[in-house]
């Protein structure tokens, strides 16, 4: 084990409320002074170089069953995909494609692109982000990927809400149960959504034989609890970026599809919303002279990862067409986000609505703040006016 060293005084904790508002200050001298490094505070150890981050994604030495074990659930739910090791995993997550994969995606391009517009002709004037943008946005991507009736969209835009919280680490017991609560009602309710029989992808999912329908619904009630907040909060996070930036907003007017495209990977690499996940080693793992032991706990803090720069040219910069893009935003190796092909197909449409429908898009009144939670990174209340 290397010497034990700390941050030093007068620099936040990342998991401080101050180090939760603002991390990058902390995940800067840990990258720079002690990448791996045993934190007393969480008795975790933190990763926090792209180099181990995306190398402990990738070994089999980090469980990511075990990183999940202190998650009670009381949902009935059998382990999902991203609480499973190979070889299991493998026998989760394939059926998956079939919901969320590039193909099933190509489908969905029309429904998406509806979404959208339909979200954007209902906008204008004030507007609070997440409230009238993100959460309506999310709702309506995972409502036509999930091939939900209209009817049903409020129902579970409730439930994706109160479901959510299961992503908090810091959940307070009272929410934790609550989340728990809201996981079994999320699970009956899309179990009575696949049983009316909405055909497509869902049928596809359903009639798979390698998985029980416990494991099929704990597919979808997974794409739900780790899809619809990110993907609410993802706007948010990416309009912090765009506001006080009119070229970028204008490269993003005139830029394509592709610049659209980009711009999402660069605003996912700069504002994380799940910064960091948890593993467990298996076996003694030795990153240069740094040696984790085994049975450690471990986080991959893809957000400090994702400013490395011996990795990315001007590591704080927003740089639109920044391509290659080896971001960690959505994780690395076998647990890599299934959901990625549909964030970025949605999220480029979008970012690109925004800009092209309200030229004169803006903040109105005092910049927003973080919120202090930790998963997912968001801001507090952010208004701004479109015109
Ligand atoms: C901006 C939005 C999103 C971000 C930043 C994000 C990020 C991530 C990350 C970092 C992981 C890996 C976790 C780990 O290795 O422990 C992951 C896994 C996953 N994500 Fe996403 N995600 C997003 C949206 C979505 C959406 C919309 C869906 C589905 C509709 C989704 C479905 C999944 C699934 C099923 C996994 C588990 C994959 C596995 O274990 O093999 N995600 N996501």
């Amino acid at each position: 084990m290397t010497a034990l060293r700390r941050l030093p005084a007068g620099l936040a904790h990342p998991f401080s409320p101050a180090g939760r508002a603002d991390p990058y200050p902390a995940y800067d001298w840990l990258r720079a002074n002690d990448p791996v490094h045993f934190d007393v505070t969480s008795r975790m150890w933190l990763l926090t170089a792209h180099e181990h981050c995306a190398s402990a994604l990738k070994d089999p030495r980090f469980s990511a069953a075990l990183g999940q074990r202190e998650r009670v659930r009381d949902d009935d739910l059998p382990a999902s995909m991203l609480t499973t090791d190979p070889p299991d995993h493998n026998r989760l997550r394939a059926p998956g494609t079939a919901l969320l994969g590039p193909a099933a995606v190509r489908e969905l391009a029309g429904d998406l692109a509806a979404v959208v517009d339909g979200l954007l002709d209902g906008l204008a004037g004030a507007a609070e982000v997440t409230r009238h943008i993100g959460e309506p946005f999310a709702t309506g991507v995972l409502a036509r990927t999930l091939l939900l009736p209209r009817e049903d969209e409020t129902a579970f835009a409730d439930l994706a809400r109160r479901a959510s919280v299961n992503l908090d680490p810091l959940a307070g017991p009272q929410a934790a149960r609550e989340g728990r609560a809201a996981m079994g009602e999320l699970t009956r309710f899309l179990d009575a959504h696949v049983a009316r029989g909405p055909g497509g992808s869902i049928a596809r999912l359903a009639a798979d034989e390698r998985l029980t329908r416990p494991e099929m619904l704990g597919i979808l009630s997974l794409a739900v609890v780790g899809g619809w907040r990110p993907l609410a909060e993802m706007v948010g996070n990416a309009l912090f970026w765009l506001l006080p930036r009119p070229e970028a907003l204008a490269a993003l007017r005139d830029g394509g599809d592709d610049l659209a495209r980009t711009a999402v990977d660069e605003l996912l690499r700069l504002e994380a919303p799940i910064p960091f996940t948890a593993r467990v080693t298996t076996a003694e793992v030795s990153f240069g002279r740094a040696v984790i032991p085994a049975g450690a706990r471990v986080l991959a803090v893809v957000a400090a990862a994702n400013r490395d720069p011996d990795v990315f040219d001007r590591p704080g910069d927003l740089v639109l067409t920044r391509s290659p893009n080896p971001h960690l935003a959505f994780g690395a190796g076998t647990h890599f986000c299934l959901g990625a092909p549909l964030v970025r197909q949605a999220g480029a449409l979008l970012l690109r609505g925004l800009a092209e429908r309200f030229p004169a898009i803006r903040a109105d009144g005092d910049p927003p703040a973080w919120a202090p939670v930790l998963v997912p990174r968001r801001l507090g209340e952010f208004r701004i006016r479109l015109s």
